[in-house]
């Protein structure tokens, strides 16, 4: 078992029972949160809440800051400034009762690979307090939820990276907790395997009630989530749904790629077009794009290869709040770790 799991075991008294005298309808209130490691702000100010019952998602690339701010959230790393709440509880004066009401997925797998699924989820409702006598139905139900229950005297070293991420949401949901804390639940595993893991996840929330946070590098599964907060560089630059966050940028986008997009750059700036250049194209944001492409490329004035008119997505949302792209490398980047992680277990 991890340092990080033991970490979450110490000092929580008990498990299943949720005596929270928190009426409000906020699952997590969050107040110009900060820390500061060093010379680096790695959260700066943050401040949002998150409904109870919402799936709530931090969008950003690497060093963003978002584990920091799980982190925070969860009790692990002691804020610098501001002021956090989960389930009612406040995080820097009330982290026992916090620790109690929260499930949480690491970033890095940290299931105990010779021990099987069904082992690994009794050793957790042992540090987690989990009422003996409802220790073997709690199992097979977050087994369940996760449809895992014909592996569960599987040893974990027989796991794909999909089934033990699946198991490790099964076992941060072992104690009931109010809030879901999963940080890149869906980090370096194929796209057919990430959708699974989001019918989970709304399962979770549907049948059980859970609120869940969680964080990603992937701009198409944010759009599962019911609200998505922007993080770049410890602040947040937007927090809306996925359809306002695309009302937002408000317009089309046209991408031109032309043999020379600096001069483009200019020619539509100085036209007064909204012009961001990307890596291997120019994205113009336009009320209207079909009907506008001929005038572009009049005043382009270059030659034009390609020529793309779409509808905003999260990307263009990215892009729109930042002025740079979120791409998958920057997950890729992130994949080291999870890839360690896998290679452990052979
Ligand atoms: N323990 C630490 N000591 C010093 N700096 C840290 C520490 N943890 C995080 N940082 C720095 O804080 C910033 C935010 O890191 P964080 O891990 O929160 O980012 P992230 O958004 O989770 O990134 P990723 O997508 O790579 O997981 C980075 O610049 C990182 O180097
Ligand atoms: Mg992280």
């Amino acid at each position: 078992m991890s340092a990080g799991v033991a970490t979450m075991g110490t000092g929580v008294v008990t498990g299943a029972t949720r005596e929270s005298t928190d009426q409000s309808d906020l699952a997590v209130e969050v107040s110009r949160l900060s820390k500061r490691y060093g010379a680096v702000e790695a959260v700066k100010e943050v401040s949002f809440s998150v409904a109870r019952g919402e799936v709530f998602a931090f969008l950003g690339p690497n060093g963003a800051g978002k584990t920091t701010t799980i982190k925070m959230l969860c009790t692990l790393a002691r804020p610098t400034g501001g002021s956090a709440t989960v389930d009612g509880f406040d995080v820097q004066r009330q982290p026992k009762a916090v620790r109690r009401h929260i499930g949480l997925v690491f970033q890095e797998q940290t299931l105990d690979d010779q021990l099987t699924a069904e082992e690994n989820l009794r050793f957790h409702a042992v540090l987690y307090h989990v009422p003996r006598a409802e220790v073997d139905e709690r199992i097979d139900r977050v087994l369940r939820l996760v449809a895992l229950e014909d592996r569960r005297r599987d040893l974990i070293s027989t796991f794909s990276g999909g089934m033990a991420r699946r198991l490790e949401i099964a076992r941060g949901m072992l104690h009931t907790p109010a809030v879901l804390f999963l940080d890149e639940p869906t980090i370096g595993l194929d796209p057919q395997t990430r959708s699974l893991m989001w019918e989970d996840v709304l399962r979770l929330r549907r049948e059980e009630g859970v609120t869940i946070f969680l964080t990603t590098h992937y701009m198409d599964e944010a759009e599962y989530a019911d609200r998505i907060a922007i993080i770049d560089q410890g602040s947040i630059v937007a927090l809306d749904t996925p359809d306002e966050l695309k009302r937002l940028v408000g317009a089309d986008t046209v991408e031109l790629t032309t043999t020379d997009d600096a001069l483009a750059v200019t020619r539509l700036s100085d036209a007064g077009f909204r012009v961001n250049r990307s890596e291997d194209a120019l994205v113009v944001f336009v009320e209207d794009g079909e009907a506008l492409v001929a005038r572009l490329i009049e005043v382009v004035g270059v030659p034009v290869s390609n020529v793309h008119v779409h509808r905003p997505t999260l990307d263009d949302v990215f892009l729109h709040f930042t002025g740079r792209q979120i791409r998958e490398d920057h997950a890729e980047h992130a994949m080291p770790m999870r890839m360690r992680a896998m290679a452990r277990r052979h």
